[in-house]
């Protein structure tokens, strides 16, 4: 990559109540949570700018602006017109998760889902006293994906009530397709499932694969559905905390609501705000950020040839999800600490001997990142 861009800008996050930046000692090069070490969008700063001048911060609401906003954005991505009634605005996306399993199963229901996952989506049952299936999601080609039948046998069982999706899928990289979204339909049909879908990283395909929202398959599937979306993975605003859930099924709705009120509170202001301008107007930045993220991503391509490190074909998002098993390594996460990069151990999505890691950073952040990377394993031989 020769051209210079201003996602190469190196900025200091240290100090600015960073998550990814205050977790580790200086000398650490963070590659962990799923943020980007990127400004937000100019449209995003100055929308906020302008709200803070306004200097009053009195109780808000999601405006009709912002679901039209949402609406035009679902419509020309994904060809997908969800209604506005249908739309409930959150603080963040992991309450919705944990939320929709606490009102739309029981205890002791089965949840079905595809694993190694972002471990939210298996800690929801989890914490929720309901069984949990883990699917495998496995290697078919070159790209990792669910295997049906694993996931019909869990479908079978008489406790099963709820699949919850990761899709795209964190980790592993994939965008389902058409086909594999209606074979999931079909099972979730003749099993009578509720579906979650967590589609938080629908906006971050690098490859030339398209995102369809598992709800926009059909009028059964919108039914037996709750779409998880936000604008933070896409355009970088995580820390100010905005989510969005969309519920065509108004009993499925009625029962999310009275389990969230009075506990969720209602977006903050300044993230409505933000959300606002980034889908009017952060279009032309994300064009640019796709491009630089696909750079990145064969970056880390170009840097691996040659080593025992497997990535699958990578679809979307960016986390790379790296097969390190061939090294036999005991503690991934400690032994690149070790070597002065934090990355996330595969462990805790439910993959030992893999590894994510970020490359939503500057290019010079992510060549330090995969010296040190490479450096330590070639020490291993
Ligand atoms: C699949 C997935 N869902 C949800 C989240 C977090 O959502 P939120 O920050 O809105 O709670 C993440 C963050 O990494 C994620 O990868």
């Amino acid at each position: 990559m020769s051209q210079e861009s201003h996602f190469d800008d190196i900025i200091d996050r240290r100090g600015h109540y960073s998550d990814k930046w205050g977790k580790y000692p200086s000398h650490v090069i963070p590659m962990w949570v799923a943020d980007m070490d990127f400004d937000a969008p100019p449209c995003v700063k100055e929308a906020l700018q302008q709200r803070v001048d306004d200097g009053v911060f009195g109780y808000t609401y999601a405006p009709k602006s912002l679901v039209q906003a949402i609406q035009q954005h679902c419509q020309s991505h994904y060809q997908w017109q969800p209604a506005s009634a249908h739309f409930i605005h959150l603080p963040g996306l992991v309450c919705a998760l944990h939320l929709c399993v606490r009102a739309l199963s029981e205890a002791n229901d089965r949840i079905i889902v595809p694993s190694p996952v972002y471990y939210h989506l298996t800690k929801a049952p989890e914490m929720s006293d309901r069984k949990l299936d883990r699917i495998p999601f496995v290697l078919k080609g070159n790209r990792w994906s669910v295997d049906l039948v694993s996931l019909e046998e869990s479908c079978k069982k008489d406790d099963a009530s709820m699949l919850l999706l990761c899709n795209p899928h964190n980790p592993g990289a994939t965008v389902y397709t058409r086909e594999e979204l209606q074979a999931i339909h079909a099972l979730a049909k003749r099993y009578n499932l509720y579906v979650v879908s967590d589609e938080i990283h629908c906006d971050l395909i690098l490859s030339d694969a398209t995102h369809i929202p598992f709800a926009s398959l059909n009028e059964d599937a919108a039914q037996r559905t709750v779409t998880l979306m936000a604008p933070s993975k896409t355009f970088n605003i995580a820390g100010l905390g905005y989510a969005f859930a969309i519920i065509a099924n108004s009993q499925l709705r009625q029962r999310f609501n009275k389990a969230r009120a009075g506990l969720t509170p209602a977006p903050n202001l300044l993230a409505l705000v933000a959300a606002e301008a980034a889908y009017t107007k952060g279009q032309a930045w994300h064009a640019e950020l796709l491009e630089y993220l696909r750079n990145n991503c064969t970056y880390i391509r170009q840097r691996i040839a040659g080593t025992k490190i497997q990535m699958a074909k990578h679809e979307a998002t960016y986390l790379a999800w790296l097969d390190l098993r061939a090294y036999q390594i005991d503690k991934p996460h400690d032994f690149f600490l070790k070597a002065g990069v934090g990355i996330s151990d595969g462990e805790g999505f439910g993959a030992a001997g893999f590894i994510r890691l970020n490359f939503g950073c500057p290019r010079s952040q992510l060549e330090q990142a995969m010296n040190r990377i490479l450096i330590a394993l070639d020490s291993l031989s």
